[in-house]
C-alpha cells in the first residue's frame, strides 16, 4: 500500500545518534520505497518555543537539511521544507487549538519535562506545541508518521484532535487519522553518561551524545568515556533491566549492525567492556563519519541548501494551502 509519510525535526543544533537511529534512519528507508510519498519538515516554528539565537537558528535550519541529505534522503524523491514558510501551519495550529482541550494538553509529559519546575515561565508556545505538530501532520493527509518513542503521546493527541474535528463539524474522514511508525526496538537511545536519561541535544555535556557532525577521534573518545559498570559484559538479556548503560550500548550496537539484541549479547558475553567498546566505536565510525563529512561538505554550499528549501516550500504550499482553505470553509469562515 502506498503511504503518505510526514515527519519533522527541530533545527535546534546538535543532531545526534538518537535522532538518527530513532527517526532519520527510518526516514531514509521510507524515502527509498518508491510507493511512498514523503515529506520531511524542518520545524522552525517549533524551535522558537524555547529561546533561539536568530543567527544560529538560520544555520541550524540549513544544517538540518544537510543532515537529511547526508543521511540518504533524496530531495528529488521527498519534499524537504521549513515550516515557517508555509503559512497554513500557523493558521491550522490556531484553528486546531480551538478544537483541542486543555485537559488533553495538560497530560503531555514532554511539556512537564521541558518546562521543568518553573512552569509559569514557560512560553505558551511550548505548551501548545503538540497542537502545531497536529496541524503539520493533518494538513498533508499523512497516513504514517515516523518518530522516536518520545513522540508517541503527541501523535495520540493528533489522532484525538483529528477525530474531534471530524465529529464536531460532521465531516467524516475529512482529517486523516495518522498511524505512528515507531521502531519496535531501540526507539529510545539513552545518554552515554546516564542510561536512564534520553540522549538529548540540550544535555550540557557533549560527552553524553554522539553528534552527527563528530569526527572519528571524537566518536572513539566518547565511546571510551561512556559510562559502564564494573561487571563483565552481560550473559543474559534479563541482566539488562538492572544494567541500563550496558543495555543502551548493546542496543546501539545492535541497531547499527541490524542484529537482534540477543545475538549481540551472545557475541560479547563475559568479555571486557573495553573489547566491546572498540567494536562499537568501529561500527559508529563506519556509519557516522561519512555522514559527518558529507554534512560539512554540504554546509559549504548554502545556495544549494536554500534552493532545496525553496523548492520544497513551493511543493508543500500547494498541498497545505488547499487543505487549509477547506478547513476554513468547514469552520464557517
Ligand atoms: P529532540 O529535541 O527531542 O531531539 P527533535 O525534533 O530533534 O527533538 O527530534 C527529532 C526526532 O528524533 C523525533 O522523531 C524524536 O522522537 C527522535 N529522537 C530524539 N531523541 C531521541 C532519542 N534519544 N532516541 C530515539 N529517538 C530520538
Ligand atoms: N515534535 C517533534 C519532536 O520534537 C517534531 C515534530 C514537529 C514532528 N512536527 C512534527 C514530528 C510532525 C512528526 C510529525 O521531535
Amino acid at each position: 500500500m502506498s503511504k503518505k509519510i510526514f515527519s519533522g525535526v527541530q533545527p535546534t543544533g546538535n543532531l545526534h545518534l538518537g535522532n538518527y537511529l530513532g527517526a532519520i534512519k527510518n526516514f531514509v528507508d521510507l524515502n527509498n520505497d518508491k510507493d511512498n510519498k514523503c515529506i520531511f519538515c524542518v520545524v522552525d516554528l517549533h524551535a522558537i518555543t524555547v529561546r533561539q539565537d536568530p543567527e544560529k537558528l538560520k544555520n541550524n535550519i540549513r544544517e538540518t537539511v544537510a543532515t537529511f541529505i547526508a543521511s540518504g534522503i533524496d530531495p528529488k524523491k521527498s519534499i524537504i521544507f521549513n515550516q515557517s514558510r508555509v503559512a497554513a501551519h500557523a493558521e491550522g495550529a490556531w484553528i486546531l487549538s480551538c478544537v483541542a482541550r486543555m485537559g488533553w494538553l495538560n497530560r503531555m509529559t514532554q511539556f512537564k519535562e521541558k518546562a521543568g519546575k518553573d512552569k509559569e515561565k514557560a512560553s505558551i508556545g511550548l505548551y501548545s506545541y503538540p497542537v502545531l505538530m497536529a496541524a503539520d501532520i493533518l494538513l498533508y493527509d499523512a497516513t504514517h508518521v515516523p518518530v522516536g518513542d518520545d513522540q508517541k503521546q503527541h501523535l495520540e493527541l493528533c489522532r484525538d484532535i483529528a477525530q474531534k474535528f471530524n465529529n464536531d463539524f460532521d465531516v467524516e474522514n475529512f482529517l486523516q487519522v495518522p498511524e505512528p511508525l515507531i521502531q519496535k526496538e531501540f526507539s529510545r537511545i539513552m545518554s552515554l553518561k546516564d542510561g536512564s536519561k534520553k540522549m538529548s541535544k540540550s544535555e550540557l555535556s557533549d560527552l553524553s551524545r554522539i553528534n552527527l557532525t563528530d569526527n572519528k577521534d571524537e566518536i572513539i573518545n566518547k565511546i571510551k568515556k561512556a559510562k559502564t559498570d564494573p561487571l563483565p559484559m552481560p550473559q543474559d538479556i534479563k541482566e539488562l533491566d538492572e544494567r541500563l548503560e550496558a543495555k543502551n550500548l548493546l542496543g546501539i550496537y545492535s541497531s547499527l549492525t541490524n542484529s537482534k539484541l540477543e545475538n549481540s549479547i551472545k557475541n560479547f558475553s563475559g568479555k571486557n567492556f573495553s573489547e566491546f567498546k572498540e567494536q562499537l566505536a568501529e561500527e559508529l565510525v563506519n556509519k557516522i563519519e561519512p555522514i559527518s563529512n558529507e554534512i560539512k561538505k554540504l554546509l559549504e554550499d548554502k545556495k544549494f541548501l536554500d534552493e532545496i528549501l525553496l523548492d520544497g516550500v513551493e511543493k508543500a504550499n500547494m498541498i497545505a494551502s488547499k487543505k487549509i482553505e477547506r478547513i476554513k470553509e468547514i469552520v464557517g469562515f
